[in-house]
């Protein structure tokens, strides 16, 4: 039997084909192909799915016929955004992207679960189905997530399968030990998808350690009457993605959010708040702990003087809202005596970059992101965004990808800029 360690100190094993997170601006983001095979383990992968996607991956789903009985392609559509696939010769899907591009398109094939079954397919170059056709056809590196019934795992034949798939090259993670879907106990289960996401696609660096973040993210709520609101269409993605990115980077982060419907990642500190004045006091009432503010929220400028009591009815044919300045949390924290290193959001519907470079003189700021809003792709709600980043003597653009890729990217470039700071 092979020798080798199981569950998480596995799964961090290093390897030259892992893709980290570059420090610089990626063009794009990393692209994970998904592999399903079918096993109970297969329900992990719709949480694999999302950790890949948290740290900046684009990821498509293949699945076996088998896997299709342990969990829906429709799951894993809504969590990947795209189609999932399954079958080698479907005519719509290869008139669109076919098995072959499908196969360039990966920068990384990761099958989780991997049974035995298609552990032997493998081993034996078969191309029955379409995962197998595309591992023949991929000249991306490939990772394996055992998981099956801890004798299957024990016996000779998948363990020579594993060998001669280990010794061209194939990387495991895993299998973990422990009590097992079908009641026995030992080596078969499948890695926890947040360690196989985090051996994918690993953090250069990690520069973030130790360091406090503190961070407004989301919109906020100015109360019009108990069941009236002022809000905006801020939908936190943006806010939410960059949280767990610097987290990826070893920092501490603490959000301080209005309310969405983003799940958080796991370890997040999250403070709930609905108004500008109750984000001003929860982010005031933290501030003196942390080394770095982001302002990503998108915080209501004015609030109805006073709010009813109760609910407004509707007999006037016209009424007057009186609407009063919130305070500008961003600007207070960095007029602190001794503010932290002070990120703000600019989002702007033209002259972007101009209205931007202004905010950052004039709330005198480290650094800003600013983000075209209002008009085709990208800002308030999408799943996308680009971002021109400005400090005083400098500027870099990130293009166009998807929110957690575009954190991704610009977490490296806030640690690369927090670092110059600190040094000098
Ligand atoms: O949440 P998503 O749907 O993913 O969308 C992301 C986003 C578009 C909301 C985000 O990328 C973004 O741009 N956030 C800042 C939105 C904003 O309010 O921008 P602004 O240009 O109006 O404000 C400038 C900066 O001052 C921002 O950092 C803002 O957080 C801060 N501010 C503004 C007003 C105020 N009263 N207090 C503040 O702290």
């Amino acid at each position: 039997m092979i020798e080798r360690r199981t569950g998480s100190d596995q799964a961090f094993d290093s390897m030259a084909s892992a893709a980290p997170l570059a420090a610089e601006a990626p063009a794009r983001a990393p692209r994970v192909l998904l592999g399903i095979s079918g096993g109970i383990a297969a329900y992990k992968s719709a949480d694999l799915v999302r950790r890949l996607i948290e740290r900046g991956a684009e990821v498509r789903v293949v699945m076996t016929e088998a896997a299709r009985a342990f969990i829906t392609p429709l799951t894993l559509q809504a969590l990947s955004g795209h189609p999932v696939r399954s079958e080698l010769l479907d005519p719509e899907a290869e008139a669109g992207m076919d098995h072959i591009a499908l196969a360039r398109w990966a920068d990384q094939v990761v099958i989780a679960p991997a049974t035995a079954d298609l552990i032997a397919r493998l081993t034996h170059g078969l191309a029955n189905d379409l995962l197998t056709a595309l591992v023949l056809a991929t000249q991306a590196p490939l990772t394996l997530a055992p998981a099956m019934n801890q004798q299957m795992w024990a016996h000779p034949a998948t363990q020579e399968n594993i060998a001669r798939l280990v010794a061209r090259g194939v990387r495991l993670l895993g299998p973990a030990s422990g009590s097992q879907a079908c009641g026995e106990v030992g080596a078969g289960r499948m890695v926890e998808p947040v360690e196989i996401a985090a051996a994918m696609l690993p953090v250069s660096g990690g520069g973030l350690r130790g360091v406090q973040v503190l961070m407004t993210v989301g919109p906020t709520r100015e109360a019009i009457d108990p069941v009236r609101f002022i809000g905006n269409r801020s939908s936190g993605k943006m806010g939410y993605a960059l949280a767990a990115a610097l987290q990826q980077r070893g920092a501490q982060v603490t959000v301080v959010a209005g309310p969405t419907s983003v799940a958080p990642a796991l370890g997040l500190e999250c403070v709930a708040v609905e108004s500008a004045l109750e984000m001003e006091a929860a982010v005031m009432g933290r501030v003196a702990e942390c080394d770095l503010f982001i302002a990503a929220a998108a915080v209501a400028d004015y609030r109805p003087e006073a709010p009813a009591l109760a609910k407004i009815k509707k007999d006037a044919d016209s009424i007057a809202l009186r609407l009063v300045r919130n305070p500008d949390i961003l600007a207070r924290v960095a007029a602190l005596d001794r503010p932290p290193f002070t990120v703000g959001f600019a989002a702007e519907t033209d002259q972007v970059e101009a209205h931007a470079r202004a905010k950052l003189k004039a709330k005198r700021l480290s650094m800003i992101a600013a983000n075209q809003v209002g008009a085709g792709e990208g800002g308030f709600e999408s799943d996308r965004n680009a971002l021109v980043c400005l400090w005083c003597d400098g500027r870099r653009e990130l293009p166009m990808m998807p929110k957690p890729a575009l954190a991704a990217a610009l977490a490296a470039l806030i640690e690369e800029r927090y670092g110059a700071q600190t040094a000098g």
